[in-house]
C-alpha cells in the first residue's frame, strides 16, 4: 500500500502543476526578449483605433503589420500597456483630456528606447543539451550576438550538425561540440578560454529506471549532478573571465515539477521505490537548490559570477517522448493549442544569460521572464547544505 502510494503520489503531483502551468500559457503571452522587440525598432507607423482603444504597428519599410494592438487602459492616472511583449511603460498624463498624439508619441520613445541584448563578442557559452530543443535555441541565440558556444551534448553526430547549422547561420566559426559525459577532460579542454556562461539545459524526464555510465539513476545523474560536478569545474575559470560590472553567469534550467519535487536525503536514487515522475521533479527541486547554495558560496567568495535557476514553461520537444501512449495521444492536440515553441521556452535562459539588466543579480527563480518563488523548500538553507556536501561525496569533490 505504501509503495503504491510513493509511486502515485508524484505522477498526481506532476499533472496537477502541468494543467496549473498550461493554463497560465493559455492567459499569457510567452516572455519576448528586448532584441525582438528591438528589431521593432524600425516600425514608424502607429495608428491609433479609436473603436477599439488600441494601437497598431506597422513596419514602416514593407507597411506589414507587426504587432495587433498594445491595449491602452486608463489606470491610476496613466495608460498603461496590457502588452508585455511590446512597450512596458507609456503614460499619458489624464488629468487633460486624452490626447491621443502624446500616448502615441510615448509609445515612439519607449520603443526606441527599449533595451536590446548586448554583443557578447570575445565569449565563451558552455550550453550542455544544446544540440536540440531549447539549448540548440539558446546556443543559436548567443552565438548571434557573438558568442563562441560549445555545445556540450551526448549525440556527437547530432551535435555536430548543430554546429555547422549554428556557424551557417552566423556566419562564423561560433560553435564547437563537446562531450558532456567526460566532465572532467571537458573543463580541462576549455580552462584557457574566456568562459562567460554556463547554460545548464541537458535533462531527460520520465525515463524508465536507468543508470548513467556512472551509474547513478539517470534523472538525478544527468538532470543534476553532472551540471553539479561541470558547474564546479569551471568555476575558477569562470572566476577569472568575470569582473565587477561584468560577472560571469551560471544559468540552471528546472522546471515547474520542482513544486512537487521531494528530495530524500537517504534514497536519492530511488532505490527503494523508483517513480520516474518523483525523479524527474527531484531532479529539478535540487537543480534549484544548488543554484541557490551556490550563488550563497560564490557571494561569500567575493567571486564575480552570478548564478540564477529559470523555468522555461511547458515546451514542444522531444522531451515528451517517453510519456506512456494515450498521455501521448492526448498531448499532441494540448501541444499545438498551449505548448510554447523551443525559442519561446529559452527566451528567458537566453535573457538571462545576456541581459544587462540582470547584471550581478544571482540567487532568483525566474519564470516568463519574471523573478518568481519557487517552491518552499527549496529555500531551506540545511536542506542546501546537505544536498551540497553529499553531492561532493558523489562526484569526489
Ligand atoms: N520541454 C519542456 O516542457 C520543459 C519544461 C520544463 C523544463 N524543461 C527542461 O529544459 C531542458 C531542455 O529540455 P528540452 O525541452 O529542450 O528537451 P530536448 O529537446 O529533449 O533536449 C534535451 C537535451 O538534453 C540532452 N541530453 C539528453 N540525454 C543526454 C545525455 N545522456 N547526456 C548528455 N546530454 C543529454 C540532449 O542532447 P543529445 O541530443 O546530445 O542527446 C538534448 O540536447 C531540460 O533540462 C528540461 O528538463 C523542459
Amino acid at each position: 500500500m505504501w509503495r503504491l502510494f510513493a509511486f502515485i503520489l508524484p505522477v498526481i503531483r506532476v499533472y496537477l502543476i502541468g494543467v496549473k502551468v498550461l493554463l497560465y500559457q493559455l492567459f499569457h503571452r510567452s516572455f519576448t526578449l528586448p532584441e525582438q522587440l528591438g528589431c521593432r525598432l524600425r516600425m514608424k507607423k502607429l495608428i491609433w483605433d479609436q473603436r477599439e482603444g488600441a494601437c497598431r504597428g506597422f513596419d514602416s519599410s514593407n507597411n506589414r503589420l507587426l504587432f495587433t494592438r498594445f491595449s491602452l487602459r486608463r489606470e491610476a492616472g496613466r495608460f498603461t500597456s496590457r502588452n508585455p511583449e511590446t512597450v512596458q511603460r507609456h503614460t499619458a498624463d489624464t488629468t487633460k483630456d486624452f490626447d491621443e498624439q502624446t500616448v502615441l508619441r510615448n509609445i515612439k520613445d519607449d520603443l526606441r528606447n527599449a533595451s536590446t541584448l548586448p554583443r557578447q563578442n570575445g565569449t565563451v557559452a558552455i550550453v550542455t543539451g544544446g544540440a536540440r530543443g531549447m539549448g540548440y535555441e539558446t546556443s543559436r541565440h548567443l552565438a548571434s550576438l557573438g558568442t563562441h558556444v560549445v555545445i556540450a551534448g551526448n549525440e556527437e553526430e547530432e551535435g555536430l550538425r548543430a554546429v555547422r547549422r549554428i556557424q551557417k547561420e552566423s556566419g562564423h566559426r561560433k560553435g564547437t561540440f563537446a562531450r558532456f559525459r567526460s566532465e572532467a577532460a571537458f573543463s580541462r579542454t576549455e580552462k584557457n578560454s574566456i568562459i562567460k556562461f554556463t547554460l545548464c539545459s541537458a535533462g531527460v524526464m520520465l525515463v524508465p529506471e536507468r543508470k548513467t555510465v556512472d551509474g547513478f539513476e539517470l534523472h538525478f545523474g544527468l538532470n543534476y549532478l553532472g551540471h553539479f560536478l561541470l558547474t564546479n569545474l569551471l568555476l575558477d575559470v569562470l572566476s577569472d573571465s568575470g569582473h565587477s560590472g561584468r560577472f560571469s553567469r551560471v544559468v540552471t534550467v528546472s522546471s515547474a515539477t520542482h513544486y512537487g519535487g521531494r528530495l530524500d536525503l537517504n534514497d536519492l536514487q530511488g532505490r527503494s521505490c523508483y517513480c520516474s515522475h518523483g525523479a524527474y521533479s527531484q531532479s529539478k527541486l535540487a537543480l534549484v537548490l544548488f543554484t541557490y547554495h551556490l550563488q550563497e558560496r560564490l557571494w561569500a567568495r567575493g567571486d564575480p559570477i552570478t548564478a540564477n535557476v529559470v523555468d522555461p514553461g511547458m515546451v514542444d520537444t522531444d522531451l515528451y517522448q517517453n510519456l506512456c501512449s494515450p498521455a501521448q495521444l492526448a498531448k499532441k492536440p494540448v501541444a499545438k493549442l498551449l505548448f510554447r515553441t523551443p525559442a519561446e521556452g529559452a527566451s528567458t535562459a537566453i535573457y538571462v544569460a545576456a541581459s544587462s539588466e540582470l547584471e550581478g543579480f544571482g540567487g532568483l527563480y525566474l519564470y516568463n521572464g519574471h523573478k518568481k518563488s519557487s517552491s518552499a523548500s527549496s529555500y531551506d538553507k540545511q536542506l542546501q547544505e546537505k544536498l551540497w556536501t553529499k553531492s561532493c561525496a558523489m562526484v569526489g569533490l
